[in-house]
């Protein structure tokens, strides 16, 4: 149990050396080997031996500022400090003699000389190196007085949210000013003045909210004393135990000690020992985890019997029992496959496997699906047609040994942060970058990094971009022949091979398509393919496409084609988006396949999951998303179990979605808000956040983490617990006593999970990564290294088609979506923290030269219009987006982003085509007629929650008699439809 007291993470003072050779030296009388290059402070450390230090600390390069470290090195004059001293073979160093006592005495005494000494009421007391070092030199009392100049009343910056900056208390250790470069690559900070007057100053003399700081928390780890300090620890102060969790926001999946006093949070501080972080953060896992305590949190199960009704609180038997005995109505009189559900990717992999087991075993249906359906299905189907699994190849860290790369429909600094930080420390040691994005997006252009290519994609033709630079590759004799003869399937790639190197396919004829230049996306090719190791990294702009699953192949077919797979530094790296899509989608959350990617239709794998499972499964795949809501419109679908997702605002087509959900009569909503979902639903069954959770996320590496409980299920229960009792009153049995039992199950069910166990993880520090399993006990890093997971990997035929969803003079602009660093998909979770101060709206941003067109102007009301709907949105006029593409975020429900996007999807898996939708934009000056009915509903339904009864309370209301067919419901107005005739 990764359970501790609260202490701080050993530091080594500077990083470790990469050498595999080593030097022999002594230390204190005692001979060490140590690598070549590790400093003499850190091969003290490696030996045991703590030399006192301030502005050192082993996730930053040396700086020798402090004076502190100071050794003594025979044969050597003066007194080097041993930070900046790499070891040398045969010396001989003392760290500990009375000279050096003296000496290190004497800087303290000047520190502390120019320091409050307020201990007693510091934050920091008992957790501040300062305070630490002065014990450890032995300093008993200061010579000099405070009637010299001195800092003591400078004035504390509170202006960030999250962390408070006191000059007062700072040292110069310049340790926050080098968090800020090497760790996070935002520069955002500065030593300003010299001498006694430095200080440090965010941005040209701004205040932390008000400069380039990305609200990280960095600079406030490495602090060693408590002028830069969460607000929470100064609010609430020392933190009593801790719990090594795993962040629920993105696919980074980052680790984090959860510093508590008893069953509050008092900081979240990035594990050190987290293999995708290596304790680095952003702003939204550090420190927006206040939701999870909000008040609009909902604690209680209520049922309602229509959507016009006030909710009634309810014990949980009760909405249980409402819930299983709705779904058994429906089924009884609309068969047994109008009902279906929905899993959670924010969920753990043990909730998710619950809840598509309860649907295929307790409704008997295969009618189950995930967002991933929204985002990443056409990874699914891309990566497994070509390599043989649905997964991304490689480690974050691989990124360090790669040479050129391609990140391509992915913005990291927003969506991914702290494996954009890891990038872009590779690329300020040299890495080349190939940016493939219709917008400049932050990499393109950021402190120490630039593009070496941005190749500004019209949206829609990815495939077209890619297939013309293969035919570069191809056509210019660039193919790792070698690679492509020993590991992929020979008539494929010749047909392939011959596809591409068409004329039609050339950078010069695809120009026209794309709106690249054929002269920079030439040069990209040869880049990539000529520069070493090369590895791709994507993201939703290129899933989130009609061809999304062909665009997937297209990368595939790329690294194939320059041998770029297989090995450290290259690979194919889908960027997932939310904490567990990738666990999702593993757990057999798609209508088509079992736990393991395993087809349903297969006879041997259903009848092994029937004799666990010990009841029969139906052979054929289930309703998609999008199916479910045609089906539910057509009136044979009719109660959907819908955990932790929020489909009505995540969801193309908002008044498809909305018109589905109101004519289906028992939708069962888990969640932790009442989110726009819930507002349709009948029964509300209260969630856990993640700090209440016990169980396994799985990153975008393929690591599975343990998540763990840092508090009691605010609500009672926990969501597995809600899904057995939900299964239990269906009839069908499940009786687990812990999350750990499920995890176990899914072991025995599913090949590459075979190895896993909470034991396992535990044993290998935290994680593992999938496969794990005999022939790799300890999981697999790196994929497909000698052979693909298919045998040999297949080349397919990429030509590009045209989206049906394309400019024209009714609708000349091309919309398209993305996500921003303070924000979270819809929102519902960052909206409630203080990160709104950086995002209170989404905004639509817009070429200059189109506002000019319309007569548009900075922060003007903008309505949108595409063929399925309109919104308004204020402008950003900005040369981020290209002339004729409009940008948009979509984490607040009043935007209405998916009211204008269209239900286009892709060809192989109806994942919908969000990123191209040609839309009209002109000046309004109010709302939309669809925002003002979502007001409206939203006002009506806010009505009905606070009417509830509470528990206990006798009820005149409606709730709990029979369930009537849905009545009309005041869902928001739809706008007018569209003629598609243009
Ligand atoms: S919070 Fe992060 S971005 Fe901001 S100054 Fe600190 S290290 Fe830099
Ligand atoms: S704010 Fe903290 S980390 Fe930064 S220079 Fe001052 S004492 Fe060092
Ligand atoms: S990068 Fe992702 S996983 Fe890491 S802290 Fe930020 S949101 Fe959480
Ligand atoms: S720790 Fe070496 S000079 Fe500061």
């Amino acid at each position: 149990m990764l359970e501790t007291v609260v202490k701080r993470d050993r530091d080594f003072g500077t990083p470790a050396s990469l050498s595999t050779q080593t030097v022999q030296i002594t230390i204190d009388g005692t001979e060490v080997d140590v690598a070549i290059g590790t400093s003499v402070m850190r091969a003290a450390a490696e030996a045991g031996i703590n030399i006192p230090k301030l502005c050192a600390s082993d996730n930053l390069e040396a700086f020798g500022s402090c004076r502190l470290c100071l050794v003594q090195i025979e044969g050597r004059r003066g007194y080097p400090a041993s930070c900046t001293t790499p070891v040398e073979a045969g010396m001989v160093i003392w760290t500990e003699t009375p000279k050096l006592h003296e000496l290190r005495r004497g800087v303290m005494e000047l520190y502390i000389s120019d320091h409050p000494l307020d201990c007693l009421t510091c934050p920091a007391n008992g957790d501040c190196e300062l305070q630490d070092m002065a014990g450890v030199v032995g300093l008993r009392n200061v010579r000099y007085g405070y009637d010299g100049a001195n800092h003591l009343h400078d004035a504390t910056d509170t202006s960030n949210p999250y962390f408070a900056y006191d000059p007062s208390k700072c040292i110069v250790c310049s340790r926050c000013v080098r968090a800020c470069d090497e760790v996070q690559g935002t520069f955002a900070l500065t030593v300003d003045g010299r001498g006694f007057a430095s200080r440090i100053t965010a941005g040209q003399n701004d205040s932390f909210l008000a400069s380039d700081c990305v609200s990280c928390g960095a600079c406030v780890q490495a602090c060693p004393t408590s002028s830069l300090t969460e607000k929470t620890v100064i609010d609430m102060g020392q933190s009593e135990h801790s719990v090594i969790t795993t962040c629920a926001y993105c696919g980074v999946g980052c680790a984090f000690k959860a510093e508590m006093k008893g069953q509050e949070v008092v900081r979240m501080v990035p594990w050190k020992d987290g293999k995708a972080n290596h304790g680095h953060s952003c702003v939204k896992g550090r420190f927006a985890w206040g939701y999870a305590t909000h008040q609009d949190r909902m604690l209680k199960p209520m049922i309602r019997s229509n959507i016009s009704d006030p909710w009634r609180e309810v014990s949980w038997e009760e909405a249980i029992g409402y819930a299983a005995s709705e779904l058994k109505r429906i089924q009884a009189r609309h068969g047994r496959d109008s009902i279906g559900g929905i899993t959670s990717s924010r969920c753990t992999n043990e909730e998710t496997y619950l809840v598509q087991k309860l649907v295929r075993a307790a409704f008997g249906t295969n009618n189950v699906d995930t967002c991933a359906r929204v985002c990443h299905s056409p990874t699914g189907y891309g990566l497994k047609a070509t390599l043989g699994e649905s997964a991304g190849t490689q480690t974050f860290d691989s990124v360090m040994h790669t040479d050129v790369i391609i990140i391509m429909g992915a913005n990291p600094t927003a969506a991914h942060p702290v494996f954009a930080s890891q990038l872009k420390r590779r690329l300020r040691q040299g890495a080349k970058l190939i940016v493939i994005d219709p917008r400049q997006i932050e990499l393109v252009n950021a402190p120490h990094v630039k593009a070496d290519y941005h190749l500004p994609v019209r949206p829609g033709t990815n495939t077209a971009l890619l297939t013309s630079m293969a035919h570069v590759i191809a056509t210019e004799g660039l193919i790792d022949e070698a690679f492509v003869a020993e590991r992929c399937e020979t008539p494929a790639f010749q047909q392939w091979r011959d596809f591409v190197s068409l004329p039609e396919n050339s950078p010069e004829t695809m120009e026209a398509v794309t709106g690249v230049s054929a002269l920079d996306l030439r040069a990209a090719a040869r880049l990539f393919a000529t520069h070493g190791n090369g590895s791709i990294y994507y993201g939703l702009g290129v899933t989130e496409h009609s061809q999304g699953s062909t665009t997937v192949m297209a990368i595939a077919n790329l690294a194939m084609a320059t041998g770029n797979l297989g090995r450290e530094g290259v690979g194919v790296n889908p960027l997932r988006g939310q904490n567990n899509v990738q666990g999702s989608c593993d757990m057999g959350s798609f209508p088509h396949e079992l736990p393991g990617y395993r087809h349903i239709s297969d006879d041997a794998v259903r009848a092994q999951f029937e004799q666990d499972w010990g009841v029969k499964l139906q052979p054929e795949p289930g309703l998609r998303i999008p199916n479910m809501f045609d089906a539910a419109i057509s009136g044979s679908f009719k109660g959907l179990y819908c955990q932790g997702e929020d489909i009505v605002q995540s969801d193309p087509n908002t008044q498809h979605v909305a018109k589905a959900l109101a004519s289906m009569e028992c939708i069962i909503v888990q969640d932790i808000f009442l989110n726009e979902t819930a507002k349709y639903a009948h029964v509300f069954l209260p969630g856990s956040s993640f700090l209440e959770k016990d169980g396994t996320f799985t990153n975008a590496e393929r690591r599975i983490s343990r998540v763990r409980q840092v508090m009691q299920p605010k609500a009672g229960l926990a969501d597995w617990e809600v899904t057995c009792a939900l299964s239990n009153a269906l009839g069908y049995p499940m009786d687990y006593r812990h999350p750990s039992q499920i995890m176990d199950e899914i072991a025995r069910l599913t090949p590459t999970f075979s190895g896993v166990s909470f034991k396992k993880i535990d044993e290998l520090g935290g994680s593992v990564q999938w496969p794990c399993n005999a022939e790799a006990p300890d999981g697999t890093p790196i994929m497909h290294v000698d052979e693909f997971v298919r045998g040999k990997g297949r080349f397919i035929i990429t030509k590009y088609v045209p989206s049906d969803e394309r400019s024209t003079r009714k609708y000349p602009l091309l919309l398209t979506t993305g996500r921003i660093l303070s924000q979270y998909n819809v929102g519902a979770q960052t909206r409630r923290t203080p990160n709104v101060l950086w995002h209170s709206e989404d905004v639509l941003e817009m070429h200059p030269h189109d506002a000019e067109d319309r007569g548009i102007r900075q922060g003007d009301m903008v309505a949108i219009q595409s063929r399925s709907g309109e919104t308004v949105l204020r402008a950003d006029i900005t040369e981020r987006v290209q002339p004729g593409v409009v940008y948009t975020t979509f984490h607040f429900p009043e935007s209405g982003a998916n009211v204008v996007t269209t239900d286009n999807t892709d060809w192989a898996t109806d994942c919908p085509e969000y990123k191209v939708t040609a839309v009209q934009a002109r000046l309004v000056a109010e709302p939309s007629t669809w925002q003002a009915g979502w007001s409206r509903f939203s006002d009506v339904q806010q009505g009905l929650l606070d009417e509830r009864q509470r528990e206990g309370q006798t009820s005149p209301q409606s709730a709990g008699r029979p369930a009537q067919p849905a009545e009309p419901v005041p869902v928001p107005e739809p706008a007018p439809v569209l003629s598609s005739q243009e």
